[in-house]
């Protein structure tokens, strides 16, 4: 293969732009031209590409965000965008592609695949969501970012003898509030996976309160079932104490990078452009333990997520 593209898609991540590094500057050192396509499969159908060299990607390692920029293109998701797709990636002579993105992103890329591009999917998305992984790009400086909001969160609530809710991302699935509740000491987590006990939260609340605790912290995912206005105002109205919830947005997806995202993003996408190079199918990178793994495309898709049990009984056994 002589002639790759690198696109980043969906929401951004921190590390996308670590991974776009990886990819231009592995396909360079391995004699191919990349070619970096803005605004992700938008920007692919507009034919808003350019070639990379290495120096295109100095000093992006540390930023969040995409150098690339990214977007949800409706366009792409028919099938006669598809086909212009292709067409565009013919145009170019582009015979490769590294989507860096999320679960909707890797659709799309399967359906190029479907039409006979050699597609290699880079998990990049802070929802964690992609069940062939362990983790995504973006996923652990997410987890921190949140750390670093409930530890502010605790001193004011402390100050004031409140509870508080700190609702975060995650679409459907409830690994940032997971991870980030148990790391910072959680009262309660509320997670899509788990049906939410209303009746427990207050309980819980109540108790840290009898035992003299000044504040109590609730995180909850976005996926959750009930709004965190409802929710702060049952526990306020149960527990007798003010109760505020916090929604940080998109504060999580923004910052500079993790080490370890970024070591995750070099590792992943130099693996999917040496598999480019070599000629092989479609496949989503990922990373099983401390292994960099590739599965086929379709079956990455294919797989369900389990949710982190062992996790989520330690917290609440430490709560
Ligand atoms: O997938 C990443 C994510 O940040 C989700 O956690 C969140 O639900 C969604 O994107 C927000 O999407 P948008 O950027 O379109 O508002």
């Amino acid at each position: 293969m002589k002639r790759i593209g690198v696109l980043t898609s969906g929401g951004d991540a921190p590390g996308m732009n670590a991974a776009v590094r990886a990819a231009v500057r592995t396909g360079l050192s391995m004699g191919m031209e990349v070619y970096g396509i803005e605004r992700g499969y938008e920007g692919l159908l507009d034919g808003e590409m350019e070639k990379m060299e290495w120096h295109s990607v100095g000093d992006i390692l540390q930023r969040g965000g995409t150098i690339l920029r990214t977007a949800r293109s409706e366009r792409f998701r028919t099938e006669e965008g598809q086909k212009h797709a292709v067409d565009m990636l013919e145009t170019f002579g582009i015979e490769g592609l590294v989507v860096i993105g999320g679960d909707g992103s890797f659709h799309g890329g399967l359906e190029l695949a479907r039409k006979g591009v050699a597609v290699m999917g880079v998990p990049g998305t802070i929802d964690n969501d992609l069940a062939y992984t362990d983790y995504t790009i973006g996923f652990d400086t997410a987890v921190n970012t949140v750390l670093a909001m409930i530890s502010n969160l605790r001193d004011t609530a402390s100050a004031h003898e409140r509870t508080t809710i700190v609702e975060v991302m995650g679409r459907s699935c409830g690994d940032i509030a997971l991870y980030a509740g148990l790391a910072g000491g959680a009262d309660v987590i509320l997670v899509p996976e788990v049906e939410p006990d209303i009746n427990m939260v207050c309980r819980r609340v109540l108790r840290g309160q009898q035992s003299g605790k000044l504040h109590s912290i609730i995180v909850k995912a976005e996926g959750v079932k009930i709004s965190s206005a409802e929710l702060a105002s049952v526990v306020e109205k149960k527990t007798g104490r003010e109760t505020r919830f916090v929604v940080p947005g998109y504060i999580q997806r923004g910052g500079t990078p993790s080490g370890r995202d970024r070591l995750l993003a070099s590792m992943m996408s130099s693996k999917a452009v040496k598999l480019l190079f070599n000629d092989e199918q479609s496949k989503a990178i990922g990373i099983n333990g401390s292994d960099i793994v590739a599965y086929d495309l379709a079956d990455a898709l294919d797989m369900k997520s389990e949710f982190r049990k062992d996790l989520y009984d330690i917290a609440e056994t430490l709560a």
